[in-house]
């Protein structure tokens, strides 16, 4: 069985206070790590505080961004090394905002990717696509070729230590419902082309995860569904209490099955 991977996603919410206002107000009220682990990517500003704040809480945190080399004349970006030694745990690679709003291709991607690799951070590779692509690619194709891309600077062996999102377009942001049935489509094609370009072994460990208008309504359906590891959560988990029902509401559904793996 694979851990659920509950992230929030504030984007370019919240100042230092409010972000740690947030970790107080769910210290003491999120579920077993042993059942769900549960994470907060914030903007660079907060990422230290917090790291300090939520030393002993089931609250990984989480970057949204970090450059694809260690040191160097690259004004404005911030290292993964730097992340790494601030007890970053987690970088989102890719999100579609960057890639939409600040150019980032596949290529920068994967440089991210595997730059974060070496110095311990686990990358989330962020995958997307737009009903356009989505209709005349049939299936997922655009976002395996996305993948694929990204995955091309990383050796076979570190492919299992990744972590994936899978959010369409349509879905982020928008105020739409997400579709859980489209939702499942998605990330179990992504995970039959790891087990296809990979092995089935990796792709059973991966942990793919949902992005798009996930909230405390929907995400015990779309947590229901086989293939999705786990969610992003953008809106919806910039609300402590809001945050808290959906951690605990999976954490309801997972528990049975981790109690039976003990
Ligand atoms: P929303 O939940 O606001 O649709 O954002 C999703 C997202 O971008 C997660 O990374």
């Amino acid at each position: 069985m694979r851990k659920p991977f509950i992230a929030a996603n504030w984007k370019m919410h919240k100042t230092v206070d409010d972000a740690l206002k947030f970790v107080e107000a769910v210290s003491g009220r999120l579920p077993d790590p042993a059942v769900v682990t549960c994470g907060i990517a914030a903007h660079f500003l907060a990422l230290y505080p917090m790291v300090q704040a939520a030393k002993d809480l089931n609250l990984g945190v989480i970057a949204q961004n970090a450059y694809g080399e260690f040191s160097g004349p690259y004004t404005g970006e911030v290292s993964p090394r730097a992340l790494a030694a601030a007890g970053v745990q987690y970088v989102m690679c890719g999100h579609i905002e960057r890639r939409t709003l600040f150019h980032e291709d596949n290529q920068l991607v994967a440089k991210k990717v595997a730059a974060a690799l070496q110095c311990g951070i686990t990358p989330i590779i962020c995958t997307d696509e737009t009903m356009i692509q989505q209709e005349f690619n049939g299936e997922v194709h655009y976002v395996f070729a996305q993948l694929m891309d990204v995955l091309s600077e990383i050796s076979f062996d570190q492919v299992k230590n990744v972590i994936i999102s899978y959010e369409p377009s349509w879905a982020v942001g928008v105020g739409q419902h997400a579709n859980p049935t489209l939702a499942e489509e998605g990330c179990r094609l992504i995970r039959r082309s790891i087990a296809d370009t990979y092995s089935y072994e990796v792709a059973d460990k991966i942990r793919i995860l949902y992005g798009g208008s996930v909230n405390p309504e929907n995400i015990e359906l779309i947590m229901g569904k086989r293939d999705i590891d786990g969610v992003l959560i953008g809106r919806a988990s910039l609300d402590a209490d809001n945050f808290l029902t959906m951690v605990n509401r999976v954490a309801a559904l997972y528990a049975p099955a981790a109690e039976a793996k003990k």
